[in-house]
């Protein structure tokens, strides 16, 4: 299928995990996609597994210097995007009593003000027919202890995705997210967690998921596409649960 030829997706956070599978499936479908990340080496790393289809830019995501440079850095590689996922993330967890100021900051600005700037940044280079695409998390329908943070945030970008679906709607801008459940990407190595330490959460985990396994990066592509693509064009202002079950089955 060729579904995006022609087509240019920014993917932030495409250097890893869900976003890097995106970003590999877009450019497969014959699209072209700008990838963002932390830092030249995730960045090169990523572009070089990539190919020729795809440029990235080094940007902070919890940054709001970075944020405000977004659509001039992105006007050097493509002067209109077609498909906007927003991505990049990664959790801290801790018990209440074990949260601080700078905790709480650090994930709010990455995972909810980072969010809002991105589509507010890129939504100008944006033309009718072009869709934003969120991504959430089944912590917003769960309570999971240690995630008080982390899943306020994130119910911050699912309230985003109704708000940002009116406010859009006259540009032709359709906007979506989807949910994913556990998924197998490197979003542990950002908790501190040891390697022991998190063999340990995954097992626990698993034995909750209905599925009895984590998902596949690749698995989220699929919801991801199927959104971005005419095949959606009726879903507007929805988030897709992609989550083996976990949010509805007990
Ligand atoms: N894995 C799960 O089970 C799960 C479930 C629900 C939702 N999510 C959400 O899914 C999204 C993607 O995470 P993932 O699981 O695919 O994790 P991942 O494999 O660790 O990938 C995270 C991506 O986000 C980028 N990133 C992290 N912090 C950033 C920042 N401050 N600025 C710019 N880029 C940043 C990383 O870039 P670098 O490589 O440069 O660090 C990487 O490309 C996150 O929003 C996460 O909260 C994950």
């Amino acid at each position: 299928m060729q579904r995006f030829k022609n087509k240019i997706a920014l993917i932030t956070g495409g250097t890893n995990g869900m976003g890097f599978a995106t970003a590999q499936q877009f450019i497969q479908e014959g699209g072209k996609v700008i990838i963002t990340g932390r830092s030249e080496t995730t960045v090169k790393n990523a572009l070089s597994n990539l190919g020729e289809n795809a440029s990235g830019i080094v940007s902070d995501a919890g940054n709001m210097k970075d944020l405000m440079r977004l659509q001039e850095e992105v006007k050097k590689h493509a002067e209109q995007i077609d498909v906007l996922f927003v991505n990049a993330g990664y959790g801290r967890f801790a018990p209440i009593e074990h949260v601080d100021e700078n905790h709480f900051d650090e994930l709010f600005n990455l995972l909810a003000k980072g969010p809002y700037f991105t589509v507010q940044q890129i939504v100008p280079l944006m033309k009718t027919g072009s869709s934003v695409i969120f991504n959430t998390s089944i912590a917003t329908d769960i309570a999971m202890h240690s995630f008080s943070v982390y899943s306020a945030a994130k119910s911050a970008v699912q309230s985003f995705i109704k708000t940002f679906a009116l406010e859009l709607t006259e540009k032709g801008i359709r906007v979506n997210g989807i949910s994913p459940g556990h998924i197998k990407t490197n979003i542990f190595n950002n908790t501190g967690l040891s390697a022991e330490q998190i063999e340990h959460a995954v097992q626990d985990i698993i034995s909750t998921i209905p599925l009895k396994r984590q998902g596949e990066p690749s698995e989220i592509a699929n919801a991801v596409l199927f959104l971005a693509s005419d095949e959606a064009s009726y879903i507007h202002g929805a988030e897709i649960k992609v989550d083996a079950g976990i949010s509805v089955i007990r």
